[in-house]
């Protein structure tokens, strides 16, 4: 950087910039670019004006900007921002629409909010719409937890097959989704404990190791023959009360059947032992605070329609 050279250096220097301009009688005619005197490592600054499409496109934008500041809220004042003589904003504009879509909905709502859960799936416009908002209800509230395509995760229950800890009828679903599982925030909820047999101490590790070899059998997976005989006893003593005698689970308080393929924490050894010393405490918020009834029927509905339902 050379910095900025003064005027003499300047025109010192190399060939002037010309351009073509018409003269006062439209001929064209060729006239040198007068200097701003600026040159930074020998690149010069001419004064040639500024395009006219520019100026125009400039102009109009100012014009613009007038008018919306007429029209529409802009200027932030100490309480608020200036109105405008339009007297809308998007923010009114997304609420008006939010309001007509709830005014277009209300009669189904109703018709929904009316109709025993079990008729309607005999009502083709019931259907319809518990697919939709329904659908749309899953996605924003439940997804997170059971996947988009409600096919859950560890510990997250899926929605799509017919094995239930808690019904599969839409009356249980529904009941499931109003108060939740286990949810300290509503006294009906879902509830029911399964001890944590190693963190205190109910059971010892061989114990433990036992009933886990127990499981694996009536699974259908391999297993010590040896302790999974001992763990026949453990289980009846300990686990039969709530997974039943055969181990096929008792939906009265969620607990899972553990003689099928369907697992919600999962089927390896580790992970029936983790859970059998530790307890799981699987929890699934109440709804009814979150949704409107109509909402909780709709998306009950659709999950009953996956596939699974009773
Ligand atoms: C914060 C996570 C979470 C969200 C959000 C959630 N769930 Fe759940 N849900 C769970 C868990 C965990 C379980 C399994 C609970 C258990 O272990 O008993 C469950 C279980 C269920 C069950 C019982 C399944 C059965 O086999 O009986 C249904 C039905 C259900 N959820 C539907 C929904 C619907 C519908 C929504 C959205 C309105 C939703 N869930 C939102 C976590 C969630
Ligand atoms: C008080 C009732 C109760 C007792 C007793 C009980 N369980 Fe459970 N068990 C449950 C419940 C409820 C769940 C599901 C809980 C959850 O998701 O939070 C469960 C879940 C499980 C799971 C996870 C299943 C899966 O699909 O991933 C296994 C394995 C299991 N129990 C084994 C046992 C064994 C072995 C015993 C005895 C040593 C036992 N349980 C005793 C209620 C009980």
């Amino acid at each position: 950087m050379t910095g900025h050279n003064d005027e003499l250096s300047q025109s010192a220097a190399a060939p002037r910039e010309t351009r073509v301009v018409r003269n006062a009688k439209g001929r064209r005619e060729k006239v040198e670019v007068p200097s701003t005197g600026h040159e930074w490592d020998g690149i010069r600054e001419y004064d040639n004006p500024l395009p006219r499409w520019w100026l125009w496109v400039f102009f109009a934008t100012v014009v613009w900007a007038v008018g919306y500041v007429i029209a529409y809220p802009a200027i932030p004042m100490l309480t608020k921002a200036t109105q405008g003589i339009l007297g809308t904003t998007p923010r009114k504009e997304v609420a008006a629409d939010i309001a007509r879509f709830n005014e277009a909905n209300a009669p189904i709502q109703a018709k929904l909010v009316a109709t025993p859960l079990d008729d309607i799936a005999k009502n083709p416009d019931l259907v319809n719409y518990a697919n939709n908002a329904g659908g749309a209800i899953f996605r924003t509230w439940c997804a997170q937890c059971h996947g988009s395509g409600a096919a859950g995760a560890p510990g997250y229950a899926n929605l799509l097959d017919n094995d239930w800890l808690w019904g599969g009828t839409i009356d249980e679903i529904y009941t499931t989704v109003l108060h939740g599982i286990r949810d300290p925030h509503d006294p009906d909820t879902r509830y029911s404990e399964m001890p944590r047999f190693g963190i205190d101490e109910l059971l010892t590790k061989r114990e433990i190791d036992q009933a886990v070899n127990y499981v694996l059998e009536i699974s259908g997976q391999p297993h010590d023959a040896a302790l999974a005989k001992a763990g026949e006893t453990v289980f009846a003593d300990n686990c039969a009360s709530c997974h039943g005698a055969d181990g096929q689970g008792d939906r009265a308080q969620g607990a899972p059947n553990l003689t099928d393929a369907v697992w919600l924490y999962g089927s390896d050894k580790a992970t029936i032992t983790r859970i059998v010393t530790n307890g799981p405490f699987g929890v699934m918020p109440s709804w009814q605070s979150r949704l409107s009834d109509a909402d909780i029927r709709a998306v009950a509905a659709y999950v009953h329609g996956l596939g699974g339902g009773e």
